[in-house]
């Protein structure tokens, strides 16, 4: 039997359940039941047993209900969160719900069914019954386990979950569409276990209204998974930062799968990896995971989006910020190969990523959005940067015809930086003083890189209208409002986020 289990543990121990009495089983069930999390989230599900006890008015014997109470972890959960119940009165409250006229789904009578739990108390146990009481009377079992499995969520969540769990369970498992929990979903499942005695469990998906509504307003990008390619470095890392900051699941991607991971790193420390995150290799992850890809490389792209799908079931939006800039020498001149590495990441890089969750997004049949990144120098025509400046014009006119082939689903649209010199790979040392001398300004050899980066930072400032240097956060505001549905109606667009380089206003 241990063997056949191949993706959990088996943790029964025979000997252990031997020395608890019977309430100190289900104890020991629901502890073990809830330390996994691919079974249950945290916080979710509960359990029961109905175990014969001597009645303290009589010395008879009767059957209680043990079940857990409202609130805790069955993780952690001990006696003091089991409520116990007269078995026989929870069914006898069948015939007073019956009587009510205003029985129903959601009506008054099942509401009031809720009050009347107190009343079936056994021996004075003070634990608060759960609202799911007569799910676990109502059935026949003698011990009732309702999990949250992500496994079966995975099916409940699904277009097609009534098929599915035919074709997965062949009859074994029943179907209930989706109830409120109350006194009608245990009788529905009374129902159905009547129906069919050759059912071997019961699972269900169960969302509990009541405790939804006294959960905080979802973020703005809450149940959103976000791509960025690019998120080792610069631009690219401060948006992974700002998007989860929303509520986004991020996929950092990068070229560099240190960098990629490192970033992924940084933000499961800050936010937690999340209640009820479960299962193996890349599907146990949190609100980031990192994954290195070369967008130069459609397979690079395919195998990363393949793996995006194991991890979170799909994705809604796609930033890519991967650039590169490679300088001309002293006589303006760059290298063939240069030139092609530059337009292979600039331009064919992120067509390729478009083209390939092109295929996802229509498969998903859901809206996202794609934003590339452009820059000031697309529209600026100047010496020293040809094969950059060309190829991020090209990447301008990408946004548009990308806009055009994947609407209506997908919103494609770009940003526009410019001199972000703080956090970029773009801007090492070498080139921070060459710019330097090259603008002569003032500064020695000896200076920490920190001040010459806010020497040039404050040089390119003040050659913008708004007189202030231009951070990585600036750009990932940008990049915040275009995979938001704050600009729902915007595609095909480039947002300069510039400072205000009059030179490269748009015309
Ligand atoms: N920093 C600026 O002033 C500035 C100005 C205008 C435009 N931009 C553009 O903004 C974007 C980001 O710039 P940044 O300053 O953050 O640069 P950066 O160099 O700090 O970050 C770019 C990231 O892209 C990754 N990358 C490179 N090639 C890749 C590939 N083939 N596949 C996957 N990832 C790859 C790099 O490893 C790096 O982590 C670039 O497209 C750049 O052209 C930047």
């Amino acid at each position: 039997m241990m063997n056949s289990y191949r993706f959990i543990r088996y943790a029964w121990d025979d000997k252990k359940a031997a020395s608890c009495d019977p309430v100190g089983r289900l104890i020991y069930r629901s502890n073990l039941l809830g330390s996994d999390q691919r079974i249950t989230n945290t916080g979710g599900g509960n359990t029961s047993a109905k175990i014969s006890e001597k009645d303290p008015l009589n010395g008879s014997e009767t059957e209680v209900l043990w079940v857990k109470g409202s609130g805790g972890d069955l993780r952690t959960s001990t006696r003091e969160n089991f409520s116990s119940l007269y078995q026989q009165k929870l069914l006898d409250m069948q015939l007073l719900y019956a009587s009510r006229p205003d029985r129903g789904y959601k009506g008054q009578a099942e509401d009031d069914m809720v009050g009347m739990y107190t009343h079936t108390t056994f021996n004075l146990n003070p634990r608060a019954s759960s609202i799911d009481t007569p799910l676990h009377s109502f059935l026949p079992g003698k011990h009732v386990d309702h999990m949250h499995p992500n496994a079966i969520i995975s099916i409940a969540a699904s277009h097609r979950c009534q098929e599915l769990t035919q074709e997965i369970f062949g009859g074994t498992m029943a179907y209930v569409p989706w109830m409120r929990p109350g006194f009608e979903l245990g009788l529905t499942m009374q129902d159905i276990s009547k129906k069919n005695p050759s059912l071997q469990a019961i699972e269900y998906w169960l969302l509990e209204e009541a405790k939804l509504k006294r959960m905080p307003n979802e973020k703005e990008l809450a149940r959103q998974v976000i791509i960025v390619i690019g998120a080792g470095s610069g631009i690219g890392k401060e948006t992974a930062h700002r998007l989860v900051r929303e509520g986004a699941h991020i996929v950092c991607v990068d070229l560099n799968a240190e960098s990629a991971n490192a970033t992924a790193k940084e933000i499961t420390d800050r936010h937690g990896i999340g209640i009820g995150v479960a299962g193996s290799g890349i599907s146990r992850c949190g609100p980031a995971v990192g994954i290195a890809c070369d967008i130069t490389k459609r397979a690079s792209i395919r195998s990363m989006l393949d793996q995006v799908s194991l991890a979170y079931g799909g994705f809604d939006s796609i930033c890519v910020t991967a650039g590169i800039f490679v300088p001309s020498d002293t006589s303006g001149h760059i290298p063939d190969d240069k030139w092609a590495l530059t337009f292979a990441i600039n331009v064919t890089g992120s067509y390729l990523v478009a083209d390939e969750a092109g295929k996802n997004w229509l498969e998903q049949g859901l809206h996202g959005s794609l934003v590339l990144t452009t820059s000031a120098n697309a529209a600026v025509a100047k010496k020293g940067s040809v094969a950059y400046d060309t190829s991020k014009a090209a990447a301008n006119h990408l946004v548009r015809e990308l806009a055009i082939e994947l609407a209506p689903l997908v919103r494609v649209n770009g940003v526009a930086p410019a001199t972000v010199v703080q956090g970029s790979a773009m801007f090492p040392r070498d080139r921070v003083i060459g710019s330097l001398a090259k603008y002569r300004i003032d500064y020695t050899e000896e200076e920490p890189t920190e001040s010459l980066v806010s020497k040039l930072a404050q040089f390119y400032a003040d050659r913008t209208l708004t007189k202030s240097p231009i951070t990585p956060a600036d750009q990932a505001e940008a990049y915040f409002l275009l995979v938001s549905q704050r600009l729902s109606k915007t595609t095909g667009q480039l947002i300069s986020v510039d400072g205000g380089l009059y030179d490269a206003f748009l015309r």
